[in-house]
């Protein structure tokens, strides 16, 4: 008998960690898959732009979160959210990543008694300030199956008692959607992105994108690093997609940031992914963008402290900067002189592949014999 899952996502790192799962699920008849959309993300350009660069179907449930402190936020998510498991019975709920729709509907299932499978578990960044770790650490402790983007996180798991039977060296599902997405560009006519002309007038540029609430959120620590990419944009242009969160803060804050620094809206996957794979170098706070730039080779220069994904650094393109303003624009020559940058190696299992290994293993054991669902 065909079995639900249900795929949760919420926030636009999410939906690139859904898409590959979604797409991989259609080639196994015996899994239904339904994906919720928390609503965390709900813009056109953070949400419904990704849906369709994606080719990901509507949401089957949307849960409509909206924005909100981080405990208004999670309790509407987890409100909604047990009304649709209470209604479909799912046999799995998979959650991805480490946003705060992870966290709510981990712990909603949890408490159903619904198995969850947590896709990108065991990273750590050891910063309890940091959100996402929070949520990571709570979902990692509650989940059933572990499915692990690197060795690090295997590690961490142990650490914290997982049974490794329970744990999966699966690699990236954003890996994989990166190759299939940058596959797909080759055969896209550049003049269909509205950035084309910007990118033609450009020989040599910087991609810039920043959203961390503790690098934008505190006054002092914006304004250096605002000073850096200003010394940065001297000597190449940096085309900055501006996240929601970062606009509110340049203008409450009054950061005036040199012209060089083209100042762009959100941009959809695809999109963004036309700039930065061929940039001179990445200036990011995404954890996603570390390891994307890792698989394509391309230089990265990471403005934290800290990284959870630690073999971007080892064996890939990234570069740990900080956030201290001289250490950022020493990181960036760095990144462009080092032969770092275009040569890393690719972590084990980055290869495409990680969607399908995360189902096999599933179906192999987890959605073997478990309970049938209800859902029509
Ligand atoms: C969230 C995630 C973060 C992820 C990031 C990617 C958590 C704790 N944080 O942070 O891990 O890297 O998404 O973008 O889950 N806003 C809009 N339109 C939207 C969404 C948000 O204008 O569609 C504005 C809201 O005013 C909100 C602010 O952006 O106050 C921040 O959004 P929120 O989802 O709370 O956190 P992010 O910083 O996006």
């Amino acid at each position: 008998m065909e079995q639900v899952v249900l795929l949760v996502a919420g926030a636009r790192p999410n939906f690139m960690k859904i898409a590959p799962l979604y797409r991989a699920a259609q080639r196994h008849p015996e899994i239904s898959c339904r994906i919720v959309h928390t609503g965390q993300h709900y813009d056109y350009e953070m949400s419904q732009a990704f849906f369709e660069d994606l080719e990901l179907p509507a949401p089957h449930h949307f849960l409509h979160a909206g924005s909100g402190s981080h405990a208004g936020q999670t309790a509407r998510i987890m409100i909604a959210f047990e009304e649709v498991c209470q209604a479909v019975r799912p046999a799995l709920v998979v959650v991805v990543g480490d946003v705060n729709s992870t966290l709510a509907c981990s712990i909603v299932a949890k408490k159903l008694e619904i198995p969850v499978a947590h896709v990108e578990a065991g990273l750590r960044s050891f910063d309890r300030t940091m959100p996402e770790e929070i949520n990571r650490l709570v979902t990692d402790a509650i989940s059933d199956y572990f499915f692990v983007t690197e060795p690090a996180a295997v590690d961490n798991l142990r650490r914290e008692g997982k049974d490794p039977a329970h744990v999966c060296f699966a690699g990236h599902v954003m890996v994989d959607n990166l190759f299939h997405q940058h596959e797909k560009l080759s055969h896209i006519s550049p003049r269909t992105f509205s950035t084309n002309t910007l990118k033609e007038s450009l020989t040599d540029y910087a991609f810039l994108t920043l959203h961390r609430p503790g690098n934008v959120d505190d006054k002092e620590v914006f304004s250096g690093i605002v000073s850096a990419l200003n010394r940065i944009a001297e000597e190449r242009p940096i085309l900055f997609p501006v996240h929601p969160r970062t606009r509110k803060k340049i203008e409450q804050f009054g950061l005036v940031l040199t012209p060089r620094i083209r100042l762009l809206p959100p941009l959809g996957f695809r999109e963004a992914l036309f700039l930065w794979k061929d940039a001179a170098v990445v200036l990011t706070d995404s954890g996603g963008l570390q390891e994307e730039t890792t698989a394509l080779g391309v230089p990265c220069v990471t403005i934290r402290t800290n990284t959870e994904r630690p073999i971007t650094v080892e064996q890939g393109t990234n570069i740990l900067a900080g956030t201290d303003p001289d250490k950022i624009v020493a990181a960036c020559r760095q990144a462009l002189q080092s032969d770092k940058g275009r040569k890393g190696c690719k972590p084990p299992n980055w290869d495409g592949k990680a969607a399908e290994r995360i189902w096999d293993f599933l179906l192999a054991g987890p959605l073997m014999g478990v309970r049938p669902a209800l859902a029509g």
